[in-house]
């Protein structure tokens, strides 16, 4: 085993306090995510879209890496202590991976702590709050900053390269994701059909829970530290 592909969802930052989205009591149950993560909620209401990104980046900075987390960064040095190549796909828009350690992180979704403006298209690192009046700080015109978020119907970053990566991979792991939103969701699909070995790590069952050769059950910070110490001490290592 040469090649490791992890791809996380909300549920690996549950436990440092930041809400999933479809469980009972995540973000879209209460948020209605045609307003704030769409580019026509955006359009007609960007003060409530910023609102909403700005109390997720307060939430942010008050969260900590977990268990899972740092798991996953241990996974990656014993990679490249052995030669092994790993990359880290990410569906979640906090640098709670980063924080914890882990380098190869690709954020297909985007990343709350970075604006963009949507007139010079300068991308920059950002931890305060966004508001309309905000003046871009390459072209210093008001009006024109978003998050570098990814948003319903438009395309996540980076997919040329994920799926290269993807299919190369000899091991495809999913944690925490409930995989109902694409193209993410059709990753263990392609793996699988790469004759790629494929796990899922969640606390319960995803929507394609079926498609995977292994799966194991529980919290995050428990099960991800287990997985890969399992990994570590295997004989497929
Ligand atoms: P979801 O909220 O759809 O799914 C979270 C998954 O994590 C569920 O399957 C839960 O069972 C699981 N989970 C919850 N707590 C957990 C824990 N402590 N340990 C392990 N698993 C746990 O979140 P995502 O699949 O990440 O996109 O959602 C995908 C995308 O939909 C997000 O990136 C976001 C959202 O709309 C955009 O905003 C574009």
């Amino acid at each position: 085993m040469q090649r490791v592909f992890v791809l996380t969802g909300a549920g690996v930052s549950a436990e440092s306090g930041l809400g999933t989205f479809r469980d009972k009591d995540g973000i879209w149950t209460k948020i209605n995510l045609e307003d704030v993560a769409t580019p026509e909620g955006f359009a007609r209401d960007p003060a409530k879209v910023h609102a909403f990104y700005n109390a997720r980046r307060a939430n942010l900075a008050a969260a900590a890496p977990n268990e899972a987390h740092r798991a996953l960064a241990r996974l990656e040095a014993a990679c490249a202590d052995t030669a092994r190549e790993f990359i880290l796909v990410t569906q979640n828009v906090d640098d709670l991976h980063e924080q914890a350690g882990s380098q190869n992180v690709i954020h297909m979704h985007g990343e709350l702590r970075k604006i963009r403006c949507e007139r010079c298209g300068v991308v920059k690192p950002w931890v305060e709050d966004l508001a309309l009046e905000t003046k871009c700080p390459a072209c210093t015109r008001a009006g024109h900053l978003r998050p570098h978020v990814v948003w319903f119907g438009e395309m996540p970053f980076e997919m040329d390269r994920i799926y290269d990566e993807l299919g190369m991979a000899d091991l495809f792991v999913s944690i925490g994701t409930s995989g109902s939103v694409y193209p993410a969701a059709a990753f263990v699909a392609f793996a699988k059909g790469m004759g790629t070995r494929t796990v899922e790590l969640n606390l319960e069952p995803s929507e394609n829970a079926h498609v995977f050769a292994e799966t194991m059950y529980g919290p995050a910070s428990i099960v991800v530290p287990l997985f890969v110490e399992q990994l570590l001490g295997g004989d497929t290592w």
